[in-house]
């Protein structure tokens, strides 16, 4: 049986793998660092996937934003499961923990801004129900 919690630091060791696996090499004292300070803030969190032996399986963070135009929404990021443990619906309950969290906090709409590349997690969405809202790009600048 899988269930779902907030994420500890007892977990940074398989969340810095899971990030690994989601193509992003973070090393673990600045993972460290971010989890601190989204675990500390209302507006996000870290969920974890854990099964019945306690190992943690997978990872998402759910956060919340407040946009003039768009209004207000809550949103999925990194979300993955260990390559080992793919299809066995451990996806399907992170995505339902995150939607618990924010409906407990009285939002209504979770959206997830996925890569264009990511075709299988696609289907995975849309699976779930999610439909295609727009395509973007993403553009950035150091400021510092
Ligand atoms: C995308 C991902 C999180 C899905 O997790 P998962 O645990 O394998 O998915 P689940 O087993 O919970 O699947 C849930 C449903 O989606 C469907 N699904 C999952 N992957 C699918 C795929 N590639 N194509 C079609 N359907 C798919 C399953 O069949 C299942 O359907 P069902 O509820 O009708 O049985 C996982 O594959 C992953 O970590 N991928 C790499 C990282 C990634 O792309 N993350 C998303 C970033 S936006």
């Amino acid at each position: 049986m899988i269930v779902c919690r907030k994420a500890v630091s007892g977990d940074l060791d398989t969340i810095v793998m899971l990030m690994q696996q989601l193509g992003y090499a973070v090393d673990s004292n600045t993972l460290s660092a971010r989890l601190e300070l989204i675990l500390q803030e209302e507006k996000s969190t870290v969920l974890v996937a854990v099964t019945a032996q306690q190992q943690v399986v997978g990872c998402l963070q759910v956060l919340i934003s407040h946009r003039l135009a768009e209004g207000n929404n809550g949103e999925i990021v990194s979300l993955v499961v260990d390559e080992t443990q793919r299809g066995k619906g451990i996806g399907k309950i992170l995505v339902a923990a995150a939607c618990n969290w924010l409906q407990e906090k009285g939002y209504g709409k979770i959206r997830v801004r996925c890569n264009q590349i990511r075709t299988d997690a696609h289907r995975f969405y849309e699976t779930l129900g999610f439909t295609e809202k727009k395509t973007q790009k993403v553009f950035e600048k150091k400021i510092m």
